[in-house]
């Protein structure tokens, strides 16, 4: 794995690892784990072509930190499915450990992992995987039914969580009475019922269209917001990545190419394939003012200054149309720097 490039911009985000994984492997095929080790985990592709296997991921380490939406990105096939599979063990990987509160959940006996899976993980999925034949209420109660929990209980838990994704009203409807939008709402609020800990997204709105889309990137915004869960969250999508991430990791071929602040890989890309992959992202919606600011403010006008931690998409007008260089100051409103109006024209126009 390559390091990630410069600090890290994590904001007022916790720092303490919530789930981990350390060369991590999971190779398909026969004697896969026997083949691996004699090779010293350094086996080449014809190698595990000749013995036809498929490497779905070789050497994955990421730390994923309590709090923080941690998006996992790359083309189809990379490994991301693989990924979040073996991070909650519902697949087992080849070889590496997957670290949950610094615990070993290779080694966790099944029904303990079992119980940790129902009770501090949950997964939403692409095509919603709602049970057909059961209500919208019934649907979002479901896992806590699994969990033995009686009917009275759950049921106004689950209201509960229904009235928090925007759909009281429609507790009696059955899934296929309802929108793609809805039932993947349907599907957010029945993953949240257990109040898990950390909360496993593969590419859950990339069936939508692009308006319901977005607004199911901002309701996901919002319920984090309260909830404050640890995400894991699998897109194809750059600009989906770039509008709920802290952080995200990218995978070509199973193994992460990068990871850092969508900031981080659009200004410093760590490889060739990082920089393709980044190239048609507009770059004002990720830069911040402080990843172009200058330190010296002299000279720089003193009425209204921006904010560091501002993306420049937000702050281009008002500084384009300043006589000379605006101020720029932290959250405090302790002033950091200055930002000049050709820094602000060279990210809006990166080739000029
Ligand atoms: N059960 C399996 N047996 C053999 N190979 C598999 C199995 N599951 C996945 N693979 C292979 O592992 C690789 C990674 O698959 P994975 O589903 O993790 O990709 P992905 O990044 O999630 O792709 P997508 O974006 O299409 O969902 C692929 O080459 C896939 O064919
Ligand atoms: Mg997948």
């Amino acid at each position: 794995m390559r390091a990630s490039a410069g600090p890290e911009n994590t904001g007022d985000r916790p720092q303490s690892t919530k789930l981990a994984c350390r060369g991590l492997w999971k190779v398909y095929g026969s004697n896969a784990a026997r083949i691996l080790q004699q090779r010293n985990f350094t086996p080449t592709s014809e190698l595990l072509q000749s013995h036809g296997l498929v490497a779905a991921l070789r050497d994955v380490s990421v730390d994923i930190r309590e709090g923080e939406i941690f998006v996992i990105m790359g083309l189809s096939g990379s490994g991301k499915s693989t990924l979040v599979r073996c991070l909650s063990l519902l697949i087992e990987p080849t070889a590496g450990q997957v670290l949950f509160e610094n615990r070993d959940l290779v080694t966790v006996p099944e029904k303990e992992l079992i119980w940790l899976r129902r009770h501090k993980m949950s997964m939403v999925f692409q095509h919603f995987a709602l049970l057909p034949h059961l209500t919208v209420l019934q649907n979002v109660a479901f896992p806590l039914e699994i969990q033995g929990i009686g009917q009275p209980t759950r049921e106004s838990r689950a209201a509960e969580m229904i009235e928090l994704v925007g759909l009281k009203g429609r507790e009696g409807n059955y899934p296929r009475e309802l929108s793609g939008g809805q039932r993947q709402r349907v599907g957010i609020a029945r993953s949240l019922t257990t109040e898990p800990e950390v909360w496993f997204l593969d590419e859950p709105f990339s069936a939508l269209d692009p308006l319901i889309r977005r607004e199911l990137q901002n309701e996901l915004l919002r319920l984090q917001r309260i909830l404050r869960k640890t995400v894991i969250f699998i897109t194809h999508d750059f600009d989906e990545a770039v509008r709920i991430a802290d952080r995200v990791a990218i995978l070509k071929d199973g193994i992460v190419e990068q990871i850092g602040s969508p900031e981080q890989l659009v200004l410093s890309p760590a490889t060739d394939y990082i920089a393709e992959f980044t190239r048609h992202v507009s770059r004002a919606k990720v830069v911040t003012v402080a990843a172009i600011m200058q330190r010296d403010w002299q000279g720089a006008s003193a009425a209204n200054p921006v904010k560091s931690n501002c993306r420049i998409e937000t702050v281009a007008r008002q500084v384009l149309d300043s006589e000379g260089a605006t101020r720029v100051v932290d959250d405090a409103g302790r002033v950091v720097g200055a930002v000049s109006r050709d820094a602000v024209l060279s990210v809006l126009f990166p080739e000029s």
